[in-house]
């Protein structure tokens, strides 16, 4: 067993929890307290003995004993294990040697098989006659011989098995290739999965090549622009930044680092002698980004597209930089697509527009009016619903004050009540709430509500409301329905870890989301459960009845006879309903 299953299966979480939270109280099938990671007036934190499980309703985090102890202790998840594991009297230091030696061995493999690739693609490009078409694409986007053998640029020839075969011949497996993210399974085979591709080797901050994002230069509609490598033991995509690995020096000696979207343009700024510029991967700037970034700088030269998505991505942005602590600024590039579209027009201009980058807000201020009418009452609203989660981020006072007048004039109002009806912390606060309570439902919200509420009273209750008759066909929804099937077939003796065991992914998620659903407020369980199995057994008989009506014109005696029953068992239905 390993080391986690081994501490789980020691430990129980409502041991755990209790020995925090001596409030702890049995609801139901559940226990139930107030909720140690937000503030809040009823308690909607819920524990779940036979899933082992927490989530609190009010404000989302959900997780086993382990995530509980990380969570409270505010502790990484490692320590979180170390005290687990003490507290099950289970000694993991030995386990963890053996396994840390396993991981380091397989990052060192790894690491190999990129070196490899990345040689062999460098190779290609700059040499052999298959990266002819390699050649002519980075000569038509400005990749010169200098940046290509720095940041050892390559071409993936146009075929399925040219990496494969090479790497095979220097002793990887198929599967191994296949974790690495250098290969992918098409009909059961695997082959290259970067193919017809200038491929970008992406550094770690030590130079090793952790990983690839490969950008297609054919012209196949269909195919992804840029395909990046999988999350491995050593590539994790947000916690990484394209160029940093080439920037670092720069970064130090000129104080501040260029933040902006694309791959490509990393190497034009080089080419033109800019080099303290980065890029995230295809994701979001997220804020392990900004971490990373705070080890060589406290400044930022945003420097996204120029398009609303790049407007939307600095203003969170912003915020990510404001939670970090770090200062930022904006490089205006008016109407250039992205720095690259600047370089290859205007080199000059991009290193006199680096030179002079702009405040932020401003930047955002004067995008945000541009095209509308602040003498209406239309044009003061809109521009004020756009800059107003700006303002919220902004952390020093003396600087929010300054822009809290500013656009206050913009739109006319008093700035006390500007920040009291827009900005002020419990509107923000709300906000955040709300949102979060929302995304608590991990269950899709389409889901019908009475079916899902029917489903928890069953789950929580299967013997006392002799859920054992009811038809599955009284679940419209299909995963419900299934869902129930698997309950009905599993839940005759309260376990629900075994009913769990049964299902897929999607239907787990549901299932534990209403384990943990509370139903404490209900007088009488059975009453309600039955009602609420009424009302949908009606629905399902008339939903049938209809569906039957319509076949009967064309449709043979089976059909007429099941009319007629359904027809019946509606009619009895609807006695017994009136009759109670
Ligand atoms: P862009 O679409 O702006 O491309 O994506 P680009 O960098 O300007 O590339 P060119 O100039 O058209 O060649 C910005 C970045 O988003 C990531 C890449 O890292 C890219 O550089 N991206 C984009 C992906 O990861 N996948 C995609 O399909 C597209
Ligand atoms: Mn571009």
């Amino acid at each position: 067993m390993a080391d986690l299953d081994l501490i789980k299966s020691k430990l129980d979480i409502v041991d755990v929890v209790l020995s925090y939270l001596p409030d702890l109280k049995k609801a139901g099938s559940n226990f139930k307290t107030h909720c140690p990671f937000h503030n809040e007036k009823t308690p909607s934190f819920m524990v779940n003995p036979s899933l082992q499980l927490f989530k609190c309703f009010g404000c989302g985090k959900v997780g086993d004993a382990i995530t509980f102890i990380k969570e409270i202790e505010r502790v990484e998840f490692k320590e979180a294990l170390q005290i687990a594991a003490e507290r099950a009297g289970v000694d993991i230091t030995q386990n963890n040697q053996y396994q840390n030696n396993e991981l380091k061995k397989q990052k060192e493999r790894i690491l190999e098989a990129n070196t490899l690739t990345a040689k062999l693609f460098n190779y290609i490009l700059s040499t052999h006659k298959s990266g002819k078409v390699g050649r002519d694409y980075a000569q038509k986007r400005g990749i010169d011989a200098a940046r290509i053998s720095k940041f050892l640029i390559g071409y993936a020839p146009n075929k399925t098995d040219n990496l494969k075969k090479f790497l095979l011949s220097k002793g990887f497996t198929e599967k191994e290739l296949f974790e690495f993210g250098l290969l992918v399974e098409r009909d059961k085979k695997f082959i290259d999965k970067f193919r017809h591709r200038l491929m970008q080797p992406v550094f770690s901050t030590k130079g090793e090549i952790i990983g690839f994002s490969g950008r297609y230069i054919g012209t196949f509609k269909d195919a992804p622009k840029y395909l990046n490598s999988p999350e491995t033991p050593v590539y994790k995509k947000n916690q990484i930044l394209y160029g940093l690995y080439h920037a670092k020096d720069s970064i130090r000696k000129n104080g501040f680092v260029i933040l902006e979207e694309g791959n490509i343009d990393v190497l034009s700024s080089h080419r033109v002698g800019i080099e303290n510029i980065v890029a995230p991967l295809g994701t979001a700037f997220t804020e392990n980004q900004a971490v990373l970034i705070k080890k060589y700088t406290d400044t930022v030269y945003f420097c996204f597209d120029t398009d609303e998505a790049g407007i939307a991505a600095l203003v969170r942005g912003i915020g990510i930089l404001e939670d970090a602590g770090l200062k930022y600024k904006v490089i205006n590039i008016d109407n250039f697509q992205d720095p690259d579209d600047l370089i290859s027009k205007s080199p000059d201009l991009w290193i006199e527009k680096v030179g002079s980058p702009v405040d932020a807000v401003e930047y955002l201020i004067a995008r945000f009016t541009k095209g509308q009418n602040l003498s209406t009452s239309e044009g003061k609203n809109n521009f004020a619903e756009k800059i107003v989660p700006v303002l919220r981020s902004i952390k020093n006072p003396i600087s929010f004050s300054h822009y809290l007048n500013e656009v206050s004039v913009l739109v006319d109002v008093n700035p006390k009540i500007f920040e009291e009806r827009f900005i002020s912390k419990t509107a923000s606060y709300k906000n955040k709430s709300t949102k979060n309570q929302e995304e608590s439902v991990l269950y899709p919200k389409t889901m019908p509500e009475n079916e899902l509420k029917l489903l928890s009273f069953i789950i929580q209750n299967f013997k006392k409301i002799d859920a054992e008759n009811f038809v599955p066909e009284v679940f419209s929804d299909s995963r419900l329905k299934e869902l129930f099937i698997e309950i009905k077939r599993n839940l005759k003796s309260d376990n629900f870890s075994e009913v769990a065991l049964a299902l897929n992914d999607e239907l787990k998620t549901i299932f534990s989301e209403l384990v943990l659903k509370d139903l404490t407020g209900y007088k009488s369980v059975v009453e309600t459960a039955k009602k609420l199995y009424s009302t949908l057994l009606e629905k399902y008989l008339r939903r049938e009845i209809l569906n039957l009506r319509k076949k009967v014109a064309t449709d043979d005696e089976k059909t007429i006879n099941e009319l007629a029953l359904k027809t019946k068992e509606l009619k009895s239905l609807l006695q017994k309903i009136r009759s109670t």
